[in-house]
Formats: C-alpha cells, structure tokens, sequence
C-alpha cells in the first residue's frame, strides 16, 4: 500500500492548541506528518524558528508519525524533498477559505502531484490564531487553554523579557 507522507506548514508563532488539535488530527490519517516551520526573513518573529521547532516537538512527542522540521523557499520544494505527496492546512472559519484556497490551486499550478488537504481544527478553537494569543498576552490577558502550558510559560518569559509595559502587535497580513 501506498505510504502518505503530508506537510503541514505554518509560521506557529507559537503553536496554539488549535494547531495541536490539527497535528492530532493530520497523525491519525496520514502515515507520517511533517510539521514544518517557515523561516521567513522578511518577518520578525516573536519566537525564534529554533524556538518554535523545540516547542513543538516537546508539544506533540507523543505521536510517533509526526516530525518537527523548519523549512524556506517554495512550499512545493520542500514537499518534493520530503517525498510528501500532500500538504495538511486548517480551515477555521469562511474568512480563512479564500487565502486558503489562493494557496492551494498556487501550490497546484507549481506541482499538480501536490494535494491540498483541508481539516477543521475542533470548534472550540475556531476563533483562536496565535496572532491573537500574542495580542492578549501582550495586553496582561489569560491564555490558558488556547496554548500548551509550556508555551503559556515560555510566553511569559518573552515578555518578561521584552519589558512588562505593553506592546503593540504588528498586525499580519495573513491569518495566523
Ligand atoms: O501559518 P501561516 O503563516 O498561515 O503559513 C503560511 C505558509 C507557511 C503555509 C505559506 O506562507 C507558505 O507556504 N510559504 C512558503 C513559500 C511558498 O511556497 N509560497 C507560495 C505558496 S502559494
């Protein structure tokens, strides 16, 4: 039988339990999983990559078919030297399905062997993205169950680090 190896790419700034509910979900279909993250220079992170990678791999140990691993260039590349034969992304809400969507059939027309599969995270993280999660703890608000409890820590750590007085968010473009 045909092994399925899957990509689910993303910035995981930090990784919610919204993207721990998808890596869930992404281990029991696939064979292997590949969480990759994305090492863009033209961003500043609040997480280094290395950061983000060692958190995740502390936050899904437990599934024996998902690898941590970051990446940079073209999606599609990266797939290609992973064998992968897919690649997972989350659909929360409609608002995410048309960048969503402009991304797949992109990724299609650079590698039609390629698939695009679409899960739902559960509903109870259908409004959570770290972007906000980054927002409220900046702001001196709760996270507890939105994020892992080490990420809630090392979250605290950073703007501990960053200064106690509150910070502007960058506001994203896209929808993490
Ligand atoms: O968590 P995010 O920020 O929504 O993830 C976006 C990501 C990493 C999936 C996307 O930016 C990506 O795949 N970047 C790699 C560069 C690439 O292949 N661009 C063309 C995709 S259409």
């Amino acid at each position: 039988m045909k092994r399925v190896i899957a990509i689910y790419p993303g910035t995981f700034d930090p990784p919610t339990n919204g993207h721990l509910d998808l890596i869930q979900r992404g281990s029991a279909i696939f064979d292997e999983l590949v969480v990759a993250v994305l090492r863009n220079s033209e961003k500043t992170p609040l997480f280094s990559v290395e950061e983000r990678v060692e958190m995740l791999r502390h936050c899904t140990k437990q599934y024996k078919n998902v690898r941590i691993d970051s990446f940079q260039g073209l999606l599609v590349e990266y797939a290609e030297s992973q064998k992968a034969g897919a690649v997972l992304r989350g659909i929360r809400a409609v608002s995410d399905y048309e960048y969503e969507l402009q991304m797949a059939w992109m990724n299609r027309k650079l590698d039609p062997r390629l698939e695009t599969v679409f899960m739902m995270p559960a509903e109870a993280y259908s409004y959570l993205s770290s972007r906000l999660v980054r927002e409220i703890m900046n702001l001196g608000g709760k996270v507890s169950g939105l994020v892992p409890p080490l990420i809630e820590q090392r979250l605290r750590e950073k703007i501990k680090v960053a200064g106690s007085a509150p910070k502007k968010t960058p506001r994203r473009k896209n929808r993490s």
